[in-house]
């Protein structure tokens, strides 16, 4: 049986600040089933684009990531905000649908130059975070092969910051 996985996301108004509707992807998540479900269609995904890493933005990226990794038996990096990571990284700064500016960070040895990698979020929204996180892969000398997201936000217009990049969304709003 195939679920109607919009059922399965919590739509918050006016948080965290006021104009916004939050999409909590927690009930997904909290749902076996759910969770499988959505997993599985991006592990098919990827296998398609003959994926050899993974990269997603902490925190919500890493939930989308890891089990799609494991399945495929594959690395996952952490792309992590300021002062998380131990080693030498790369940068990258972006801008927030909420909030101001913030950066993301890779260890400089998370991507082997040429490797094909999948970058993972939960969320598409101002497109922000994702184009940080390829950005930090090319610095590193990876191919971004495609992107895959549980939910894309089309009014915020996302999609046209990595409109050069093949792209997954199972959801939209
Ligand atoms: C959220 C979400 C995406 C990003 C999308 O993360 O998980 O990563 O915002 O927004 P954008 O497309 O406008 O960049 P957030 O920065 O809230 O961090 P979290 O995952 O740690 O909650
Ligand atoms: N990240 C950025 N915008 C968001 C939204 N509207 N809902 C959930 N996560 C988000």
């Amino acid at each position: 049986m195939t679920l109607d996985l919009t059922k399965y996301i919590a739509s918050i108004q006016d948080y965290p600040e006021p104009g916004v509707t939050f999409r909590d992807i927690s009930p997904l998540m909290g749902d076996g089933d759910a969770y499988r479900q959505a997993t599985n269609e991006i592990i098919e995904y990827a296998k398609s684009k003959q994926v050899e890493m993974i990269v997603g933005p902490e925190a919500r990226g890493f939930i989308v990531g890891c089990p799609v990794a494991y399945e495929l038996g594959v690395g996952f990096a952490p792309a992590r905000k300021k002062g998380k990571l131990p080693r030498e990284t790369v940068k990258a700064t972006y801008e927030l649908e909420y909030g101001d500016e913030s950066a993301l960070y890779l260890h400089k040895d998370a991507i082997k130059p040429g490797q094909r990698v999948l970058v993972t979020d939960d969320l598409l929204a101002t497109g922000g975070t994702i184009k940080a996180t390829i950005e930090l892969v090319e610095k590193l000398g990876g191919i971004v092969v495609g992107t895959a997201f549980f939910i894309e936000l089309k009014d915020l217009h996302g999609r046209e910051k990595i409109k050069d990049y093949d792209m997954l969304c199972l959801m939209e709003y």
